[in-house]
């Protein structure tokens, strides 16, 4: 089904609209009733959205992938209603969202109305929100006991000292509370260069958390991707030679691994705390364990599935669809 190519007249995804004729959906099973499963992504070619778009079809349902900047919310007295390209949206059993952080405004606002109209998302836009701000969702992981490194956040010029004592001493990690994929992370090894650091972000009106440096993690991460209560991949980011930051798109590698029971029972539970169905959590390692660091709302997985060979897009889908059941049985059993 493309909307993109040939929008259907009356709905995106009417009832019993026959299965779009590829490879794939030729040999996929026949579920008992098919499910239109939505992805919001703002570019069918990116390889996790093309990887959501066959696990739905191996499955035998309707993918349908949405622009997410192109969703018209509307908005009136009585029920909220959604169109696309001008035509209605209806037969959305559940939304896959993929918002990337350069739309994360318009993104929450796109997932904030499917849940105004009753259409379950996975992940709500609560918590995704939440995911987003990594101060934010450091506060909730502390407070529910996870261990973190120690963060602070100010806006106080004049003891930049005292600040950097607060997190354990020079060198520290400097970072912009949104950044992504490594960019506004940073490593500061003088008190001036600290100083330095913080004046300019300030000065450009960019809130900064200073964290203690976790040096016996030595340019190495672990990422685990959580699904439902699951951990369903993990992979341990190496840094490039150089480089403290292990992210893939700084040149990082990753290379698959058998979690610690310590590292899966911390990884779910920080989903579980923000809220995530769908979560990248990245856990420094530190002398006593695991140090969550951030997590993720739309995690990529090519690297993940590169690493460990597992069928990550697969694993989330089924999660969608059994998330979707759920809830449309709980509206059942409540109507009757
Ligand atoms: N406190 C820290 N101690 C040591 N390394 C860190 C620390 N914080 C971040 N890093 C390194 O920098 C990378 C990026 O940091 P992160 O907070 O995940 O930001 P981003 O959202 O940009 O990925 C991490 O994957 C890790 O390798
Ligand atoms: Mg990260």
């Amino acid at each position: 089904m493309s909307p993109r190519k040939n929008p259907p007249k009356k709905a995106l995804a009417p009832p019993g609209s026959p299965a779009p004729e590829s490879p794939v959906a030729r040999g996929a099973r026949r579920p008992r009733i098919k499910r239109t499963v939505a992805i919001l992504s703002r570019k069918r070619s990116l390889y996790s959205t093309r990887r959501l778009v066959a696990a739905v079809r191996e499955r035998g349902h309707r993918p349908l992938v949405l622009d997410t900047l192109r969703c018209c919310l509307l908005l009136a007295q009585g029920k909220p209603r959604m169109t696309y390209r001008g035509v209605e949206m209806r037969g959305v059993d559940v939304v896959v969202p993929r918002i990337g952080a350069s739309i994360t405004a318009y993104g929450l606002a796109v997932v904030n109305h499917f849940e105004m109209m009753g259409v379950p998302v996975l992940n709500p836009a609560t918590s995704i929100s939440r995911s987003r701000d990594k101060l934010r969702a450091l506060q909730f992981l502390a407070r529910s006991g996870l261990d973190i490194p120690r963060t602070v956040m100010a806006h106080d010029r004049s003891n930049v000292r005292r600040l950097v004592e607060e997190v354990g001493g020079l060198p520290v990690i400097i970072k912009l509370i949104k950044g992504t994929q490594g960019v506004g992370v940073m490593i500061a090894h003088t008190l001036p260069e600290v100083q330095t650091i913080l004046d300019t972000f300030w000065d450009l009106g960019q809130e900064i958390v200073l964290q203690e440096f976790v040096a016996e993690s030595e340019g190495r991460d672990v990422r685990a991707l959580v699904v439902g209560d699951r951990v369903v991949g993990a992979m341990r980011r190496k840094a490039k030679k150089g480089e403290f930051r292990s992210n893939i798109h700084r040149g990082g590698e990753g290379q698959a691994i058998e979690l610690p029971p310590a590292y899966m029972q911390a990884a779910v539970q920080a989903a579980r705390i923000i809220g995530l169905e769908v979560a990248g959590v990245d856990m420094l390692e530190g002398h006593a364990g695991p140090r969550l660091m951030e997590i993720n709302s739309s995690p990529g997985f090519e690297g993940l599935e590169g690493a460990t060979g597992r069928d990550i897009a697969g694993e989330i889908i089924d999660h969608a669809l059994a998330y979707a059941e759920a809830r449309a049985g709980g509206a059942r059993a409540s109507e009757g």
